[in-house]
C-alpha cells in the first residue's frame, strides 16, 4: 500500500513536472512593431539538400518567407555561408526585394551568431521578436534560434521555409527548438498574427494580394466568392443549402 501510494506520488510529480513546460510558455503575440525578419542560407546549392518537402514547393515557401518583409515592412537581415563555395548565393528573387538590406555573408561561421557583423545587424535594429528560416533545418535554423533564444530573443520559425535531408532530421530539428522556447509555425500563421485584424493596415486590400501568391488555397476562396458576386447564378439544387 505504502509503495503504491508513493509510486503514485512520483506519478503525480512527474506529470507536474512534465506539464510546466506548456504551462509556463505564455502566448506571445507578434507585433509588427517589434519584429525582425531574418533569411538565413536560403542559397541555391543548399536548396538542393532540402529534401524533406516538394522541391517546387519548398522554393515557393523560401520567396514566401521573404516577401513577409515587404508585407509588413519589416527590417530583414539576410545571411549567406560561404557562399563563393558549392552553397552558392541567395535566389535572385530574394536579392531583388530586398537591394538595401543588411546581407552578412559569413566566410566560416556556422552558426550565425557567432558572426560578429551578424550579431551587431540584428541587436542594431532593437527589435525583440525574430521570424526566421533556413537551410539546413537541423544546422542554420536550429543553431541560430537557440543561440538566439540564449541572448533573450523571442523566436518564431517558419517552418514551411526551413529545410533539410529527412523528415526524421525536420522533426528532431523541430522539436529541440520547441523545448527551447521556439515557437515554430506556419506562413499563414505568421501572416495572421502581424495583421492581427482584417480591417489593419496592412489588412485585407494587402494581404489578399499576398495570399494569392503564395498561399491560394485561401485566395481561391476569395475569388470564387467575387466570381459569384460579380457575374454569378444560383445553380438548380443550391438554392436553400444555406
Ligand atoms: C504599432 O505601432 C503603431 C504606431 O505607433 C500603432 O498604431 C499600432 O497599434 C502598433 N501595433 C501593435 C500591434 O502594437
Ligand atoms: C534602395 O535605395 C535606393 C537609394 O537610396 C533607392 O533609390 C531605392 O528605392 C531603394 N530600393 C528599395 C527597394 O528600397
Ligand atoms: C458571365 O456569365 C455568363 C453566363 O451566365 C457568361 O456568358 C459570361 O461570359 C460571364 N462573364 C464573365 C466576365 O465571366
Amino acid at each position: 500500500m505504502k509503495f503504491f501510494s508513493a509510486f503514485a506520488a512520483v506519478c503525480s510529480v512527474i506529470a507536474a513536472v512534465s506539464a510546466k513546460p506548456n504551462d509556463a510558455v505564455p502566448f506571445e503575440r507578434l507585433n509588427k512593431n517589434d519584429t525582425l525578419l531574418l533569411v538565413v542560407d536560403l542559397q541555391v546549392g543548399l536548396y538542393n539538400v532540402a529534401r524533406d518537402m516538394d522541391p517546387t514547393l519548398f522554393r515557393d515557401n523560401m520567396i514566401a518567407h521573404a516577401a513577409l518583409g515587404k508585407l509588413f515592412d519589416l527590417p530583414v537581415i539576410m545571411t549567406t555561408s560561404a557562399q563563393t563555395g558549392p552553397n552558392g548565393p541567395l535566389p535572385k528573387e530574394i536579392l531583388e526585394m530586398y537591394p538595401n538590406s543588411t546581407l552578412v555573408m559569413r566566410q566560416g561561421e556556422v552558426d550565425a551568431w557567432d558572426n560578429e557583423e551578424f550579431q551587431k545587424a540584428v541587436i542594431a535594429t532593437g527589435k525583440k521578436q525574430i521570424i526566421l528560416a533556413g537551410i539546413t533545418t537541423d544546422v542554420c535554423t536550429t543553431f541560430l534560434a537557440l543561440s538566439l533564444r540564449a541572448a533573450g530573443y523571442s523566436v518564431w520559425a517558419n517552418v514551411e521555409a526551413s529545410g533539410t535531408s529527412t523528415p526524421l532530421i525536420r522533426d528532431v530539428s523541430n522539436s529541440r527548438m520547441q523545448a527551447a522556447g521556439v515557437q515554430l509555425v506556419s506562413l499563414f500563421s505568421i501572416v495572421c498574427d502581424l495583421m492581427r485584424d482584417w480591417r489593419n493596415t496592412p489588412g485585407s486590400p494587402e494581404v489578399l494580394p499576398f495570399l494569392d501568391k503564395y498561399f491560394p488555397v485561401y485566395s481561391y476562396v476569395a475569388r470564387a466568392h467575387l466570381a459569384a458576386i460579380d457575374n454569378g447564378t444560383v445553380i438548380p439544387g443550391e438554392a436553400g443549402l444555406i
